[in-house]
């Protein structure tokens, strides 16, 4: 794997690597002293044209988790307000050293360009581009499903048998805004590869054109869905309104209260759900329109553990695409494994 751009290509056994990495690297999170030696010497380079918290926070953590060093380049006070390209200031971070270039961008396929236009030698990292792919989120939040759902009945986060389990059979139930989001494109795409069966829930007019055609179930009804689909975990999807600016959220839905009634989940909702169910949202979280405040701060939610399991999923990654790497300042293996 050179770069890490989609799920929708991604293989069986390079995403269940990335996991079982992921879970070791968490083990050595818990120790004293956090800090792994493994990718010192190594430049990694945060480009982000788009808004972030837990991406750009969590990759930054992880990379110096891991010794390398770290550039944050943010769109904004940068010469992209001059006018820069894409491919200039791609020149300019391949001139500085970047070693992989974690890319968030409001374009789809932006961060493709730059792994195949030839500007860059690094490893390119797609942290979110338009409404296409955000494919460490939904590792992440496969990450998560595993330590709560992969296990036996019973089993609980990191049951030893839990981790190295798959998810199939288990069923996810994806709810909301799902034309504007990468977030449940990518999931989608890795659910299925690791077996489970995926319904996406919303109104006709956030779904997209073509959703036919994806390895899902879809429905127009959460009660229906919550009732009969017996999901194992739920996960809640911001309504985009940024990306609604043309027409107006009012174009995909006639109000928020309406919107909320239908397609929000409250204590009533959660009260029809498996009792091992949990709640899930990526985040950042639209409070009283798509999750009540009483279903994202229940004991079910598993919101802030996502964030949390995001550091050593992108410590995974990071580690699984920089360390094989034949290139000066490569990790000494006489430094010893990483996962030791
Ligand atoms: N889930 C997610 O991508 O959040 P940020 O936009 O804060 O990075």
């Amino acid at each position: 794997m050179k770069h890490l751009l989609s799920t929708a290509g991604l293989a069986r056994e390079d995403a269940i690597t990335i996991l079982d990495t992921a879970a070791q690297m968490a083990t050595t999170q818990s120790r004293e002293i956090k800090k792994l030696p493994t990718l010192r010497g190594r430049t990694v380079v945060n480009l982000f044209f788009e808004d972030s918290t837990r991406t750009r926070i969590s990759f930054e953590t992880a990379a110096k988790r891991l010794s390398a060093d770290v550039i944050n380049f943010s769109a904004k006070g940068s010469s992209v307000s001059k006018g820069e390209s894409l491919k200039d200031t791609a020149l300019t971070l391949q001139a500085m050293g970047a070693d992989a270039v974690v890319c968030r961008h409001q374009a789809s396929g932006a961060p493709h360009l730059l792994a195949h236009a030839g500007w860059l030698d690094s490893a390119v990292v797609n942290a979110g581009d338009g409404t296409h792919q955000h494919p460490t989120q939904a590792l992440l939040d496969a990450y998560t499903m595993r330590r709560h759902l992969a296990g036996p009945p019973g089993s609980g986060p990191d049951d030893a048998a839990a981790l190295g389990a798959d998810l199939a059979g288990r069923r996810v139930a994806i709810v909301g805004d799902v034309l504007h989001s990468r977030v449940a494109r990518s999931n989608v795409h890795l659910l299925h590869t690791l077996g489970a069966e995926v319904t996406l829930v919303a109104p006709p007019t956030l779904l997209p054109v073509g959703v036919e055609s994806w390895p899902c179930e879809v429905s127009y009804h959460l009660d229906e869905s919550l009732r009969e689909g017996a999901p194992d975990a739920i996960m809640m999807l911001r309504v985009q309104r940024e990306r609604m600016s043309g027409a107006g959220a009012g174009a995909f839905f006639p109000n928020p209260l309406e919107y909320t009634r239908k397609y929000g989940l409250d204590g009533r909702r959660l009260a029809l759900l498996p009792e091992h169910a949990i709640v899930m949202h990526p985040g950042p979280m639209n409070r009283g329109l798509e999750i009540s405040a009483e279903a994202a701060d229940s004991p079910r939610a598993v919101i802030v553990e996502q964030v949390a399991n995001g550091v050593a999923v992108r410590m995974a990654v990071l580690y699984l695409l920089l360390s094989g790497r034949d290139a000066p300042g490569a990790p000494d293996p006489s430094e010893g494994s990483v996962l030791a």
